[in-house]
């Protein structure tokens, strides 16, 4: 006897679902609630029904009418809502996790606290339930941050903010502004991460993981990753980035642990479980569990089920998965979205839709809708994404061609599509984490490695690709009377206790912010960034992981990394050395620019917070320190000493920017680097001007009285080696002093004053 199935949603993937359950033997109707202009053009044997999908009793009611003998469920908000479990006490088949399992993809915070306990590799995180916490944490935040609104926000809840202002702004906006509602009570606050994302799916049936070909998803509306992030512009599968181990080691410690916690809490995960992961220098990292299929990912792993789908669901429920084996075709699969122009913002609908009939007749090319509608006797556009056209073919190249092709005939107006779907797919063999290309030579291999970070901090401005001769860079949006304001500088014998700890993620991020803060002080903001890398032999995978630090920070500051040289010299530098240096480039305003010239008698100084000792004293700082083990753990350090001594240098941009933009005019800045307090002032102060500093002002952090009391060195060489915890002085007039404080996001303090010079340039008194 035929059997009729229910698909619960109205996506791409939902008409995906429905023409793959159509092929099954035994299948008689299949049912789309609401589906759209797609599965109602299917054909015979797929029909649309008028239920919304939240309304579980009209859908309960339609499945017992029809005799629905399995329901699939699509997207996650029935999902979270409970709707399985609501079929299944009605003792009715439903494919998908009940209302508890989905809390998986439903809350951040749930989903990253079960990380933390089952030692799921997952980006460090914190969540907060109220917003001065929250805020707080930011501030402290050593490097790049991503924001999530821990409740379903309809893929909007993640941000990637460039700065810290931009970090602060959307915090605000979730958490006090409320601008995703409940979505937004709590809020996670996660390390960013740099790599390349796969999308890992695989049946679950309460016991077994049955992993799916991994796949990778286009998140971003543009071309070369450019452009917000919309729900997925185009997917492939397999990617190669994802070997058979690979894949097995992301079976175990993540999707396995998973499964096995739910059962033995006495709530079997049965339905798909969706890792999303970033391939990081480090490792496999989960950055989100999804409780449903990935739309387009279903797009191009069904054609390459080889199985019945049907008897895959029906072993899903019955807890039987164990008992069949899946089998996947040896093919590859491409699928290129179709958007709506202005998606993921606002977007027109009801436009009529054309070729759709020749592209569907093609060989190897399946077409499914998203945002569609039939309007008397068109099919219009009726949301974002419209539609998929996926190419199947034996190999990804040629599944790509499929579905360009296929495209190809399709129109509509303001039509948008990605053209570099799959564009990955050529560094494959060299991607972030994918192993060793035998016969790549290392410098090429570092350039491979660390090309997808460099590009990352790529916006419009950038011209040409990585691996220019030069760098070019578009200056035309540069704002009235441009004045340019260039900075080279290097991490200094920092490095050595990089080699020493073996970690190099950070040592980019300070030659990067001691840069920025160099031309800040001029007022200019970074434009771009060039560095040169010099080691004696050269590893590809620590100079790609250094550079990705140096990307990292580029990005926080809005800033491209327009070029670099990566230098191998042995006989130089010996093996393990390594040198790290680089140039920015910024723009100020002619009117804006900060010189110091206003400074007066009788201004103030405030002091902003270091992060640590920057990028200054580590020679001296070494050999005080050199008795000490620096894994040892320290208490008034809050962790180990080489970690703190690693922290990377704090760039004052967002600070600066905050400051100005309260309308507070900073007369003069400091940063205090080589020199320390003694001799960086002089170089902004005008003739006749001296800075006096309150020694008892602010906290000198405990970093620096461990070098003192270790090493006994005087005050005076204290102040001329460190920044003693305050790494940007800013001078302005008495009034604006509290203005400024409130605009500075870091601790600030009011450190001292500008006096008529007598005797030094710089004086300490208390
Ligand atoms: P999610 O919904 O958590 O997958 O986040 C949406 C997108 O934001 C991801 O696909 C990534 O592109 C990006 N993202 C999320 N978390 C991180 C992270 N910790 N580091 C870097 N990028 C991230
Ligand atoms: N393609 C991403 C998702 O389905 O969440």
């Amino acid at each position: 006897m035929s059997r009729n199935i229910l698909i619960v949603g109205r996506g791409g993937r939902e008409h995906a679902l429905a023409a793959t359950l159509r092929e099954s033997a035994d299948v008689g109707t299949v049912f789309v609630t609401p589906g759209n202009g797609g599965t109602e053009t299917a054909g015979v044997g797929i029909a649309n029904v008028a239920i919304e999908e939240g309304d579980f009793e009209t859908l309960l009611a339609f499945a017992r009418s029809e005799a629905v003998s399995m329901t699939v469920v699509g997207p996650e908000g029935p999902l979270a809502d409970g709707i399985v479990d609501r079929f299944v006490e009605a003792g009715l088949r439903c494919f998908g996790p009940g209302q508890d399992q989905a809390r998986l993809e439903s809350s951040k915070a749930y989903a990253k606290e079960l990380m933390r306990r089952l030692d799921i590799p997952t980006a460090a995180f914190a969540r907060f339930d109220q917003y001065e916490e929250a805020a707080e944490h930011l501030e402290a935040a050593a490097s790049g941050v991503v924001l999530k609104a821990s409740g379903l926000a309809g893929g909007k809840g993640v941000i990637l903010p460039a700065t810290l202002a931009d970090a602060q702004r959307s915090l605000r906006a979730i958490m006090v502004e409320r601008c995703f509602g409940d979505a937004g009570d709590t809020i996670v606050i996660e390390e960013r991460l740099v790599g390349q994302e796969v999308s890992i799916l695989a049946f679950c049936d309460g016991n077994t993981v049955a992993v799916m070909p991994p796949a990778q998803d286009h998140k971003p509306v543009f071309d070369g990753d450019l452009g917000p992030n919309t729900g997925g512009m185009g997917a492939f599968a397999p990617t190669s980035l994802v070997d058979a181990e690979l894949l097995d080691e992301i079976v175990e410690t993540v999707l396995q642990p998973v499964m096995v916690e739910m059962g033995s809490q006495g709530t079997p995960y049965v339905g798909v479980l969706y890792a999303g992961l970033m391939l990081t220098a480090e490792g496999p990292r989960v950055l989100e569990f999804n409780c449903r299929f990935g739309d387009p990912e279903t797009q191009v792993i069904l054609p390459l089920l080889e199985n019945d789908l049907l008897s895959v669901f029906d072993a899903c429920v019955d807890g039987a998965l164990g008992t069949i084996d899946l089998v996947w075709r040896q093919m590859a699969a491409a699928t290129v979205v179709v958007a709506s122009d202005g998606y993921p913002g606002t977007h027109p609908v009801g436009r009529v839709i054309k070729g759709l009939a020749e592209a569907v007749g093609q060989p190897g090319v399946q077409v499914v809708h998203a945002g569609t509608t039939v309007d008397g006797n068109d099919l219009v556009t009726d949301g974002g994404r419209v539609l998929a056209v996926t190419g199947v073919a034996s190999g990804l190249d040629e599944a790509l061609r499929i579905a360009y092709q296929g495209l190809a005939s399709i129109s509509f107006e303001g039509m948008h599509f990605r053209t570099d779907i799959g564009f990955r797919r050529v560094r494959d063999s060299s991607g972030l984490y994918a192993s060793s290309g035998v016969d790549i030579d290392a410098g090429e291999r570092s350039v491979r490695l660390m090309a997808e970070a460099v590009r990352s901090t790529h916006g419009p401005e950038v011209i040409g690709g990585v691996g220019g001769f030069g760098g070019m860079f578009d200056a035309s949006r540069l704002p009235e009377s441009p004045v340019l304001v260039a900075s080279t500088d290097g991490v200094g014998t920092k490095t050595k206790l990089a080699v020493a700890l073996g970690r190099f993620d950070t040592i980019g991020q300070d030659i990067v912010n001691h840069c920025i803060n160099d031309v800040l002080v001029q007022g200019a903001e970074p434009l771009f960034f060039l560095d040169y890398f010099a080691t004696g032999s050269l590893d590809p995978e620590m100079a790609a992981t250094i550079v990705s630090g140096m990307a990292v920070a580029c990005r926080e500051a809005g800033c491209a990394l327009l070029g670099g040289e990566t230098a191998e010299m042995p006989g130089v530098y010996l093996p393990g050395e390594i040198d790290i240096a680089g140039t920015m480039v910024g723009v100020v305003g002619r009117d804006d620019i900060i010189d110091g010239a206003k400074i007066e008698v009788g201004d103030q100084v405030i002091g902003i917070a270091s992060s640590g000792l920057h990028t200054n004293g580590y020679s001296l700082a070494r050999r005080v320190l050199e008795g000490l083990e620096l894994s040892e753990a320290i208490e008034e350090l809050g962790g180990s000493l080489g970690g703190a001594l690693l922290v990377p240098h704090r760039s004052y941009l967002a600070d600066v920017k905050a400051v100005r933009e309260v309308g507070v005019i900073i007369k003069g800045l400091v940063h205090v680097t080589g020199g320390g307090l003694v001799d960086n002032p002089p170089r902004v102060l005008p003739a006749g001007a001296a800075m006096r500093i309150h020694r008892s002002s602010w906290r000198v952090p405990p970093l620096f009285e461990l070098i003192r009391n270790e090493g006994r060195i005087p005050e005076s060489e204290m102040l001329r080696a460190f920044n003693m915890g305050l790494g940007m002085l800013a001078i302005v007039a008495p009034d604006e002093v509290e203005r400024a404080h409130r605009a500075i996001g870091h601790e600030s303090y009011s450190v001292g004053e500008i006096i008529a010079l007598v005797a030094d340039r710089v004086e300490f008194v208390g």
